[in-house]
């Protein structure tokens, strides 16, 4: 394996499972928990499968931008010279590392109050809030795959 092979390698999987995992969450588990579980149900489901998810999502959010800059270094003479998407890229992690911030931070907890008080309208309110920025972060996240498998030329 070579360096090059080895860096895209841990920058193509995580991207995979952060991107994959949102896609599962929001078009599949979403919707399944919608029509089969009632609400309180569903309000003490989500804690625990974002709790398990968002483990990973840290690893992919620290090991993305090492693999990527250790890709830039090997492919690219210097940051100046990388093409538009590369930066693109860059620009885009930031703002999906905003937005899981900003879930895993600020929103979570506040769900995971509202089911330990057994509030479930103010736990639908979070868990409402959740699934927008989750759904907005996918979005962000096909986009910026799309981008960086055709590599457009601007
Ligand atoms: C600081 C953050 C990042 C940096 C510095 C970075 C940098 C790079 C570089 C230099 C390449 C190789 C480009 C080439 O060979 O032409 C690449 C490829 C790629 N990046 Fe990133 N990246 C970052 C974040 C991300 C994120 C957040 C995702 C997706 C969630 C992502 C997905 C990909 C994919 C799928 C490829 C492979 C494209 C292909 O060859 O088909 N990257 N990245």
């Amino acid at each position: 394996m070579t360096p090059y092979s080895l860096a895209y390698t841990l920058h193509v999987l995580p991207a995979l499972i952060w991107v994959g995992g949102m896609f599962f969450a929001w078009m599949i588990l979403r919707p399944a928990t919608v029509s089969e579980l009632d609400t309180p149900a569903r309000l003490k489901l989500w804690p625990e499968v974002f709790r398990r998810f968002f483990q990973w999502v840290w690893v992919a959010v620290v090991v993305l931008p090492l693999s990527g800059i250790g890709l830039l270094h090997l492919r690219f003479p210097s940051l100046e010279t990388a093409p538009a998407y590369v930066h693109i890229m860059m620009g885009l992690y930031l703002v999906m590392l905003a937005l899981f911030l900003r879930v895993q931070l600020l929103q979570l907890p506040q769900l995971r109050r509202a089911v330990e008080l057994r509030d479930w309208p103010a736990g639908g309110a979070a868990l409402g809030r959740i699934r927008r920025l989750v759904g907005f972060n996918l979005l962000i996240g096909l986009a910026l795959v799309a981008i960086a498998a055709a590599r457009p030329t601007f």
